[in-house]
């Protein structure tokens, strides 16, 4: 088990490239399922996460190869339809391939993902909606079986505005017969990107970005080759690094439009934040104000920042209310941030955190994805020496974050 040695105090400086979206690529990578033939996906992140998509797409009969920032990818032999409990349960995002699967093989089983450290993490409205399009659902022994000789369109309401779900039922809509219309969609600019690469495919979607996307279903689809978009949670960490150690960093190849509400609530906590076009310059110098957060859908501010946020707010002058609306157990870090002298009080979906002067280094435990690198943050404005264990939840998300840390002037290692 690696774990992340971290020396407190350093002010980050410098340059960070900010690489391709874990949440764009992943479903980008299935809808290869939906057409025979090679693709090519480039700018594409190095992360545990991609590893298990192009595992389980091997495993269905497709070839997945890296070379650098591309994969290769050919669907021309896709042989199973089953996507099994090791793999799904390794990876919830997983889910994504029932879609595709039924659309184009009119048949698929995949494990249910079991709930995860954040929350139970249902799939009823990816199931709802697909049932909505003609497929005949089958839920037995921990997997989902979905047949459908043929789609067809279909008004869909959302109860919950799901991200996987909107992606799910695009990529099921597109070869169904008639038209499907997605309401109450997710607008995450990863939805948006699904939606692009779908049409450069030869689909035909209108509105993705808004709350109401439709679909006119066409007879086929063809490979393609696209870029992923920058990842817009990375970019929020980085921000928030720069501001936590008081650096002057810049982040290049990232998507400022992406990030807006994580640049209106760090500007009102002080930290002074310049844009210009691919890139954006965060200069931490001044003295950071406490402002209260509620996480939203998109575009609102994101629950993949709500960690590395308080971490902010942990040494902010005030008290900060911080409201997690989107997930049911999204506080995990809040344990070990106390352990490291914060001082937060949790009540139900709401944690009030108040400044402390400063936080103590101390050995701590990664839980999800985000808490990891909200717990790498706080190692960086610590008094001593932090080791951070069970890294492995950060290598799902994050492409070589210790590298990154390190070329901007943190004292940070990875044992083994
Ligand atoms: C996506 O997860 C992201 N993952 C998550 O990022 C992100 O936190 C989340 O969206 C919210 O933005 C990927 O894109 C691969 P949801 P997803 O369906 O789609 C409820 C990370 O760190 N819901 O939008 O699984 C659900 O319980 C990960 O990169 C249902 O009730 O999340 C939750 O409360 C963590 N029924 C809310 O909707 C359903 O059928 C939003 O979940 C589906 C969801």
């Amino acid at each position: 088990m690696d774990k992340i040695l971290i020396e407190g105090g350093r002010s980050l400086k410098g340059q960070v490239r900010i690489s391709g979206a874990k949440n764009a690529a992943l479903p980008i990578l299935v809808s290869s399922l939906l057409a025979e033939g090679s693709y090519t996906y480039s700018n594409v992140p190095d992360l545990k996460d991609v590893e298990s998509i192009k595992q389980l797409l091997s495993n269905l009969g497709a070839r997945a190869e890296a070379h650098g920032d591309k994969v290769h990818v050919d669907t021309g032999r896709i042989l199973s339809y089953e996507a099994p409990y090791d793999l799904v349960r390794k990876m919830r995002a997983s889910i994504l391939v029932l879609g595709p699967m039924v659309a184009r093989l009119q048949k698929a089983r995949v494990s249910l993902p079991g709930g995860c450290a954040i929350g139970a993490r249902p799939i009823n409205l990816h199931l709802k909606g697909l049932a909505q399009l003609g497929a005949n659902i089958i839920l037995e022994h921990g997997y989902v079986q979905a047949e459908a000789k043929k789609l067809k369109g279909a008004d869909i309401y959302f109860d919950t505005v799901t991200v996987t779900g909107t992606e799910n039922l695009m990529m099921a809509a597109v070869l169904a017969e008639g038209t499907t219309l997605l309401r109450n969609a997710a607008r995450e600019p990863e939805v948006v990107a699904l939606a692009e690469v779908l049409n450069k495919m030869g689909a035909d979607i209108q509105g993705a970005g808004t709350t109401v996307i439709t679909i006119n279903g066409v007879t086929s689809l063809k490979p393609v080759s696209v870029s992923i978009i920058p990842d817009r949670i990375e970019t929020g960490t980085f921000m928030i690094a720069a501001a936590l150690t008081h650096g002057d960093v810049t982040l290049v190849d990232c998507e400022p439009d992406h990030v807006g509400a994580c640049i209106d609530k760090l500007r009102r906590a002080g930290v002074r934040i310049s844009v210009h076009e691919k890139t954006i310059h965060v200069d931490g110098n001044d003295e950071i104000i406490s402002v209260d957060v509620k996480t939203q859908p998109y575009p609102g501010f994101p629950t993949d920042m709500q960690a590395q946020f308080m971490v902010l707010m942990s040494i902010a002058n005030g008290t900060s209310i911080i409201s997690e609306t989107i997930f049911e157990n999204r506080f995990i870090h809040v344990g070990e941030l106390k352990r490291m002298g914060a001082d937060i009080k949790i009540s139900g979906n709401t944690a009030m955190v108040k400044g402390v002067s400063g936080l103590s280094a101390a050995p701590v435990m990664a839980s999800d994805l985000r808490a990891s690198a909200s717990l790498i943050l706080a190692g960086l404005v610590a008094e001593g020496q932090t080791e951070v264990n069970r890294v492995y939840h950060l290598d799902r998300g994050y492409e070589a974050i210790e590298k990154k840390f390190s070329e901007l002037g943190a004292a940070i290692k990875r044992v083994k």
